[in-house]
């Protein structure tokens, strides 16, 4: 486990570098990444390279025995390369290119673009594939699903649906392209989403461009991965990845990198509203989920997130070091920073290192050292993976289903994953995030939710499952669309309705408003709970009610059932409840089946575990800015462990 630091020698001084180092190696970083921006500077003209600088920052570091993890630099052409082929320049929805001046404004599938990017990694990786210092690359910087719209993309869109489809006639049929007379009669009509109406476009034709965006993504990574790998055979290879408005597909971006990387910043205000207090905790399980092992962050929170809004407070004392912990806790391997120091000059002056503009070293800094010194003396822990029986299912598609046509206000998708990833972490249990469509025979519970669009691989994958003994827990806006994202005329939850044991007679969208939700005594012994955005009401047919509406034309009708299927049982909850109810649920489906949680952990303490063979690492985070004095017992096979104590500072992390 290591921790380090994002760095930008072109931003300084060349007469501070020797000095910088020279403090990080007392700080304790043991890793710097550079570079991923510094195109203009490695081919200030072209064809016309100038890597002294990068040779001799790599060299002082190499003499202090800091590792460096090059970035590729191709999110930032120079301004010579758009001017002699302003064809690489993004095209947006309103047909024009885009303004150049700020960053990441280059077509991924350009092909003078990509042979520039060629020609620079090229350079960049023979140089240094010699150099043990560099230990790998970073591809880009934080790549999106790419949007551009240029003649070049449209004409690989056009492919891309002709390929998948063969004939006009076919695509029509998939889009369902006779409303509003949409029917293509040549495939010279196929064209990226232009225009500012794109929830007027057919939804069908929409996923399908979002598929598309992401796979240019994907060929943009591979391509440079091999480049890569064909220059340097020990190099690490990975991106760096955050949740964005356009989202690749990360199962397939990671595919064959070695590693995910993710930047980490978590607001430094912390949420008034509790539901989203474990948010961090569910970024880095998802990550986690992508390649199922241990990541990096390659960037991590280091002060206040200003320069294009306004300043959100700073990180009151703890934070740092805290969550930089969280992460590891989560299976991080490595925490860079971002940044070493605050930039003094150009857009992102205000985004905050661990250093200030000054120079002078203050608080966070020092907490920095600290952090260093933490990881240091957890040597025993380097190693160690975490092993979870809960999964929840993330897929792009619902992702891109939602975007495109919102169910009801306040519903998105990353939410309703939210909410169950927090009920069960709130009960001490670990949760794996992971792709929709994985093997899921290693877990005990699988949350599916919202399998808005459907296909067939998730259909046997999730039958299999309960048949083979699993519990499932199902959810409202699931089995709506099938694969081409048309509506799927049956009763919902269409194809998922044998395994519910029960059908949707009707729903009603109530949005941001709540309601009483009754649950029944002899299974919960609780109080009404509310519910909220969604209502399906529900009319079993084998499945047993667990909970029914308590108001409304449907009072008295069944909300959430429970359905035995093979050796397996299937939950499906027609609404979403509070927070409460959502707590009270996963305790339930956790008891049934008699698995390990813990009783008495306050509201943001997380608790998870790491193994290493026999040894186990349990990290208690008190995440939250109050002291936290509680009593917990942890409970297995529904038997509780004698109560023990703890006692949390604010951002305190624990490990026994
Ligand atoms: C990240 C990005 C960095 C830097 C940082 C702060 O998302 O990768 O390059 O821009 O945000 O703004």
């Amino acid at each position: 486990m290591k921790i380090g630091v994002d760095y930008y020698p072109e931003h300084w001084d060349k007469g501070l570098w020797a000095e910088d180092a020279e403090d990080m190696k007392r700080a304790g970083v043991e890793i710097v990444r550079m570079a991923e921006f510094a195109w203009s500077r490695l081919e200030p003209e072209e064809g016309v390279y100038s890597f002294g600088w990068l040779d001799e920052i790599v060299g002082i570091f190499a003499k202090k025995q800091i590792q460096v993890m090059l970035s590729t630099p191709t999110c930032t052409p120079p301004l010579w390369l758009f001017e002699k082929y302003p064809e690489v320049i993004q095209v947006d929805k309103s047909g024009r290119r885009i303004p150049i001046g700020i960053r990441g404004h280059r077509c991924l599938n350009s092909p003078i673009y990509r042979e520039k990017c060629r020609q620079i990694i090229k350079q960049m990786v023979s140089r240094y594939a010699e150099n043990k210092w560099v230990v790998g690359y970073q591809i880009d910087n934080e790549l999106e699903a790419s949007h551009c719209c240029c003649p070049v993309c449209e004409e690989k869109f056009r492919s891309f649906v002709k390929k998948k489809y063969g004939t006009v006639e076919q695509v029509n049929q998939a889009y369902g392209n006779s409303v509003w007379s949409g029917e293509y009669s040549s495939f010279s009509q196929v064209k990226p989403p232009f225009g500012e109406h794109q929830t007027w476009l057919n939804p069908s034709y929409m996923l399908d461009f979002n598929r598309f965006a992401s796979e240019s993504t994907v060929e943009y990574v591979r391509f440079q991965e091999e480049l890569i790998r064909s220059l340097d055979k020990k190099a690490l290879v990975t991106t760096n990845t955050w949740l964005c408005e356009n989202m690749p597909d990360f199962y397939n971006m990671f595919e064959s990198l070695d590693f995910v990387s993710f930047d980490n910043y978590p607001a430094t205000k912390l949420p008034g509203d509790n539901e989203s207090l474990y948010s961090h905790a569910f970024h880095l399980d998802l990550m986690r989920g992508i390649k199922k092992k241990n990541f990096w962050i390659m960037e991590e929170l280091s002060g206040s997130l200003g320069s294009w809004t306004p300043m959100p407070p700073t990180l009151p004392p703890g934070m740092l070091e805290g969550y930089s912990l969280q992460a590891i806790a989560h299976g991080a391997d490595a925490v860079l920073h971002f940044r070493w120091r605050t930039a003094a000059v150009g857009a992102e002056m205000f985004w905050h290192g661990l250093i200030d503009h000054s120079n002078v070293k203050g608080r966070r800094y020092k907490e920095f050292c600290d952090l260093c010194k933490t990881v240091k003396e957890w040597k025993e822990i380097e190693g160690s993976v975490i092993k979870n029986r809960v999964a929840i299912l993330y897929s792009s598609e619902q992702e891109y289903g939602f975007k495109i046509q919102p169910q009801v206000e306040g519903m998105h998708y990353f939410t309703q994953i939210k909410a169950y990833h927090d009920a069960f972490t709130s009960l001490g249990v670990g949760v794996d995030v992971i792709n929709w469509l994985s093997d899921l025979s290693e877990y005990e519970i699988v949350i599916a939710p919202t399998i808005f669009i459907t296909n067939s691989q998730i259909e046997k994958n999730l039958k299999m499952y309960a048949e083979h003994g699993g519990t499932l827990v199902l959810t409202s806006r699931s089995g709506v669309k099938d694969e081409y994202n048309r509506c799927i005329m049956q009763p919902l939850p269409t194809v998922f309705s044998e395994l519910a044991g029960a059908v949707v007679k009707e729903y009603n969208p109530i949005g941001l408003g709540t309601q009483k939700i009754e649950v029944s005594d002899k299974i919960w012994k609780g109080k009404p709970f509310t519910c909220t955005l969604w209502c399906d009401i529900l009319e079993p047919n084998q499945a047993e009610v667990l909970a029914s509406y308590g108001e409304d034309f449907y009072q008295g009708e069944a909300a959430i059932t429970r359905n035995n299927y093979g050796n397996g049982k299937v939950y499906y909850a027609g609404t979403v409840l509070n927070r409460k109810g959502m707590v009270a649920l996963a305790e339930y489906i956790v008891k049934d089946l008699g698995m390990e949680y813990v009783q008495g952990l306050p509201f943001g303490v997380e608790r998870t575990v790491r193994q290493k063979e026999a040894d186990k690492f349990v990290f208690l985070f008190n995440n939250t800015d109050k002291r936290q004095d509680f009593v917990f017992q942890e409970i297995h096979n529904g038997e509780a462990d004698a109560p023990e104590r703890a006692v949390l500072e604010p951002f305190e992390m624990a490990v026994k």
